[in-house]
């Protein structure tokens, strides 16, 4: 289409995520087509955060250009940097050949990716110890060689972009002859996987090894607060985890609809990566589910309450009302370490927290997988 409708040179830039070389592909199908117009592809990846897209665009770490390694590539990266030049300092634009920023994307979301299962997985271990993963993280994290961001502990991070670029670095590897990098990298899902799991398993084996015909109230879906955007959210994976053991599941999410929530625990893996039209039409009710919005009512006559999301309200609710019209043992499950837990324990609940130290309840009760 760029090649039909083009009358003069062009420099295309690619923003969306893509596989390595795919700026050859561009590059081949636009020469073919190009009845003598000139054609150079940039590559400058995306790395805005969802909920703070804003301030990530007016004050990034680095912006990332990739071009050809010739004269008319070096003029093309030169034009595009003036136009971020308006308001990044000169020192945080990087410019690399092409393949570079390709690739620089795909690592950079793995390295993220790998701290939080790296995090994850000291987790399990804090809690067959009795240290605590927060205190663990922040030793680790002072070492400012390490740094201190991005190594919170929770039930799995979730979200379009981490496991999709993974698996895309993976099959770049396998494509390449590299199978033990390959495995390297999946090992980063692996242990997401597996903290989601545990999670799942610590819930039921908590329970008196079933939930089945209890209410579990799920607090949070979406894959991180501030956005109300649920895919890949570990919340799928726990939710679908507890209706295989029958459970009656409540769910309150500030922004997530009770369609999109019936969608996701209907859809197959990756479906919602499908066009619209290609998706479920009207995906089965999920009838052991409801949704509601508000947090109480959600709570109301459960036998727990599972923080799936770090939703500050969260923090700040009345749980001595909850556990008032809760079902007793109540037990509370914060998969993203945000409440009080001295608090909830005074108030009578018996809590789990991901990496903390267990409370003598769970002791016995240690969580297979
Ligand atoms: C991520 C990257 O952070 C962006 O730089 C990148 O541009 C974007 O993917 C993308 O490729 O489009 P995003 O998916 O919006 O951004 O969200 P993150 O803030 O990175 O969080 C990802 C997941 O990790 C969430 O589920 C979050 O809850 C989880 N997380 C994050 C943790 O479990 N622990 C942490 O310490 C941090």
């Amino acid at each position: 289409m760029i090649a039909d409708v083009s009358v003069s040179d062009k420099i295309v830039v690619e923003k969306s995520t893509v596989p390595v070389k795919t700026a050859e592909a561009i590059e081949k199908i636009l020469i073919h087509n190009s009845k003598g117009i000139k054609f150079q592809i940039l590559s400058n990846p995306e790395f805005l955060a969802e909920g703070t897209a804003i301030t990530d665009l007016f004050n990034p770490d680095r912006v990332l250009i990739g071009g050809r390694e010739t004269p008319e590539g070096f003029k093309a990266v030169q034009t595009l940097k003036e136009v971020y030049a308006n308001w990044v300092p000169e020192g945080q634009i990087i410019t690399t050949n092409l393949w570079s920023a390709e690739l620089s994307k795909l690592a950079a979301n793995a390295f993220l990716a790998q701290r939080i299962s790296s995090v994850n997985a000291m987790s399990a271990l804090c809690e067959s110890t009795g240290a605590d993963v927060t205190q663990v993280a922040y030793a680790v994290g002072t070492d400012s060689r390490i740094g201190p961001k991005f190594l919170n502990a929770s039930v799995g991070f979730g979200g379009s972009c981490f496991q999709k670029d993974i698996l895309n670095l993976v099959y770049i590897c396998q494509c390449n002859g590299l199978p033990e990098v390959a495995e390297y990298w999946k090992q980063v899902i692996k242990i997401n996987d597996y903290q989601k799991n545990r999670f799942v398993n610590r819930i039921v084996s908590s329970m008196f090894n079933t939930v089945s015909n209890k209410k579990v109230a799920i607090l949070g879906f979406a894959f991180k607060k501030d956005t109300g955007d649920t895919r890949e959210t570990p919340a799928i994976d726990v939710c679908k985890g507890l209706l295989g053991d029958k459970a009656q599941i409540s769910i309150y999410d500030p922004q997530v609809t009770v369609d999109q929530i019936q969608r996701d625990l209907s859809m197959k893996k990756f479906d919602w990566d499908h066009p619209l039209h290609l998706q479920p039409m009207s995906p089965t009710t999920v009838k052991q589910v409801s949704v509601t919005w508000d947090a109480y009512e959600a709570t109301k006559d459960a036998h727990a309450v599972c923080v799936l999301t770090e939703w500050d309200e969260f923090k700040s609710l009345d749980y001595q009302k909850i556990f008032d019209n809760m079902q007793k043992p109540a037990f509370i499950f914060d998969g993203r370490n945000v409440l009080n837990v001295d608090k909830l324990r005074e108030i009578g609940f018996i809590v789990y927290s991901i990496g903390k130290p267990l409370d003598a309840w769970l002791k016995d009760m240690p969580a297979f997988v």
